[in-house]
């Protein structure tokens, strides 16, 4: 529920991706905002307001005549109630016509009336993005103000590919929850570890620790939301880069410690979420071992280097935070973990309560003193690890 409490308008203009908005009031609801759909009439032409109504629990407003509005004045309730407009999709008539300041129906009235940020989604067909008319009207609508998401770039339903295509609706939901983020890193570079490495046996098979890389990846979508720049070194997991962040894939923990340490001089904060393996495989062998060769195969183990504490050991480092697992006594693994490592911070979490789910219990340890944080979703954990952060480096 990251988005409580928030009003927002939705304004859905004319174009195919009108479709897609739908899932967006989905999405936006899902998270706890209260959303108000209000549709130009090209809109209509394309998904029916009953859809949205449906989906938002309230009335949609297509006309600045509607009779609903005792005072006859929907543009300024609408708008003023609102945390922030939304425009997705937003077509080039659209952006053309607030460019300009023209209100000539109840959506652009809202967008004129308003007081809170406006966010727009272009989504329109590849000409007609990179029309230099339509180019002016980004330039104006910037210097105004207004937050561009998007437009991205792939096939269009008109079956061209370049740029102008919507983002999709998860991505949008995602450029919401950044813009409404308090910036507690904004201008910090953060370089963050994630998911668990695969140490090879043989082509074919390897060790490797459990990770889903969820922790981790969750830690890179809060330090970016917070308007740090970051870069995710991730382990093999299942999942898609967070938006906005700059993902290098590795496999190994040799593969990890070089990402790692390539960048870690010119980071401000390093977090270690992944879970390296302590050792690599000495003798891998170049060809799928046979069962039928005689006898167990041996396998040599040698230890990889620690990442973490060889970072934390850099002269004029950055601030360095890491993560302990442990399956019991918490507290003194975890103090004794982040002393030996000589880093200001480590969180510590039971194997038992988190392992693989999207919920976690984490515990902050510095050299204050324990910080429990109440069980949560690792986004919300992967939050409030930001501000304590932010706070101890000063920038909160
Ligand atoms: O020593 P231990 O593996 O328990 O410490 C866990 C912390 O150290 C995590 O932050 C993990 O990312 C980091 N680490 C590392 N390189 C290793 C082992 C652990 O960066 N080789």
């Amino acid at each position: 529920m990251e988005l409580q409490g928030k009003r927002i308008v939705l304004g859905v203009t004319g174009g195919i991706a009108a479709y897609k908005a739908a899932e967006l009031v989905r999405l936006l609801g899902k998270q706890g905002a209260e959303v108000q759909v209000a549709m130009t009439e090209g809109a209509t032409h394309f998904v029916t307001t009953t859809t949205f109504q449906a989906l938002s629990g309230k009335p949609v407003f297509t006309d600045q005549w509607d009779a609903r509005m005792p005072n006859a004045m929907a543009h300024i309730d609408l708008s003023r109630q609102a945390d922030l407009i939304l425009v997705a999709p937003a077509s080039a008539d659209f952006m053309a016509r607030i460019a300009n300041g023209l209100a000539g129906d109840l959506l652009a009235t809202m967008v004129l009336a308003r007081e809170c940020p406006l966010l727009v989604a272009p989504a329109m067909n590849l000409q007609m993005w990179e029309n230099p008319a339509t180019q002016r009207n980004v330039t104006q609508l910037l210097a105004d103000g207004v937050h561009l998401l998007g437009p991205a770039s792939g096939e269009q339903a008109c079956g061209e590919v370049g740029a102008g295509r919507m983002l999709e609706p998860e991505e949008i939901l995602e450029e919401v929850l950044a813009f409404l983020s308090p910036k507690l890193l904004a201008g910090k570079s953060v370089l963050i570890t994630a998911g668990p490495t695969f140490e090879a046996i043989d082509p074919v098979r390897g060790i490797t620790n459990l990770s889903s890389g969820r922790m981790g990846y969750a830690v890179a979508r809060a330090a970016r939301q917070a308007g740090a720049k970051v870069t995710l070194v991730s382990g093999p997991v299942g999942f898609c880069s967070p938006q906005g962040v700059d993902r290098i894939s590795v496999r190994s923990a040799l593969e990890m410690y070089a990402a790692v340490m390539a960048r870690a001089a010119e980071s401000d904060i390093f977090i270690g979420v992944a879970a390296v393996a302590d050792y690599r495989v000495a003798n891998a062998a170049e060809h799928k071992l046979k069962k039928d060769t005689g006898g167990i195969p041996p396998i040599e183990l040698v230890e990889n280097p620690d990442i973490l504490a060889e970072v934390a050991a850099l002269k004029d480092g950055p601030f360095c935070v890491g993560f302990a697992a442990e399956s019991r006594n918490l507290e003194e693994y975890a103090q004794t973990k982040r002393r030996k490592k000589n880093i200001p911070l480590i969180a510590g979490n039971l194997i038992q309560d988190g392992f693989g789910g999207d919920d976690n219990r984490l515990v902050l340890f510095d050299e204050t003193g324990n910080y429990p944080l109440a069980p949560a979703s690792k986004s919300v954990l992967a939050r409030q690890l930001i501000e304590h952060i932010a706070t101890l480096t000063g920038e909160n």
